[in-house]
């Protein structure tokens, strides 16, 4: 499909990070649950998926989440709040769950192709995924493909941490994909970064391996809810061309 969607251009611009909801307006959560859907379709690392999306929609949870945001206007007035979470620690089920997908697709096929999508998620992913408490086996991939990529090409994020921020890049597409759907359903939304993370997990009964990414909250927006004109840098200071 080439239509333009000229359409995507206005919700880019009517997108605003909104400090202060309408607390009289009706808010339909079915809007949160419709967005959530469509966030399920972001992009996502070798589709991995390690991502959950917590909702905290009863007054009593929400109040507690947002003290926990350090009493932020844009959590106090909020509808709801919507916790981007990774898990990282879910690696092998969802390398079992692609690689039964492949296997399937593929339907007993043994040609190079089928073989190199098989060994991608039943060899190179539980190799780079596979963890121990202190990282140790991160330091020994480190080594290792700093060693490889004197020769060649080689990627280089291979640690425990690099994990995390692999796993938080694909987290944060979801949360912006669920933020565009929010617009177009009419909703604002404010992503928040803002928030004591251990008690937030405590909150939301995450376990210690879970990372919160934000925490999205969401309403309908009132005009002083946005706080300053929209300002960027220069396009020029910032868009490289090579
Ligand atoms: C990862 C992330 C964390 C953020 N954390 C907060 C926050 O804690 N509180 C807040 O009011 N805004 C927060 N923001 C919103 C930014 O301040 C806002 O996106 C930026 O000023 C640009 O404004 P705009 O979103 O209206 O275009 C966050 C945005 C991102 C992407």
């Amino acid at each position: 499909m080439s239509e333009h969607h000229p359409y995507f251009n206005d919700l880019i611009h009517s997108r605003r990070s909104v400090r202060k909801y309408d607390q009289h307006s009706e808010f339909d959560h079915d809007a949160v649950a419709r967005s959530l859907e469509l966030a399920v379709l972001s992009p996502n690392s070798s589709n991995m998926q390690l991502w959950e999306f917590h909702r905290v929609i009863s007054d009593n949870e929400r109040d507690q989440l947002a003290n926990i945001c350090m009493g932020q206007n844009a959590a106090k007035t909020a509808n709801e709040l919507v916790a981007f979470v990774i898990t990282p620690y879910k690696w092998k089920s969802r390398a079992e769950m692609n690689a039964a997908q492949i296997r399937q697709a593929f339907d007993g096929r043994e040609d190079a192709t089928a073989k190199r999508a098989l060994k991608y998620y039943e060899k190179l992913i539980p190799f780079v995924y596979r963890n121990d408490q202190l990282g140790l086996f991160g330091v020994g991939r480190k080594i290792l493909s700093y060693c490889l990529g004197i020769k060649k090409p080689m990627v280089r994020e291979v640690s425990k941490s690099d994990l995390r921020v692999c796993l938080h890049k694909s987290s944060s597409l979801a949360a912006m994909t669920f933020m565009m759907a929010m617009r177009a359903e009419g909703y604002d939304t404010c992503p928040m970064e803002g928030f004591d993370s251990k008690r937030a997990k405590k909150l939301l009964g995450l376990p210690k391996e879970a990372e919160i990414t934000m925490i999205v909250s969401c309403g309908r927006r009132t005009e002083e809810g946005i706080y300053s004109e929209r300002h960027r840098v220069p396009n020029q200071d910032i868009i490289i061309s090579h």
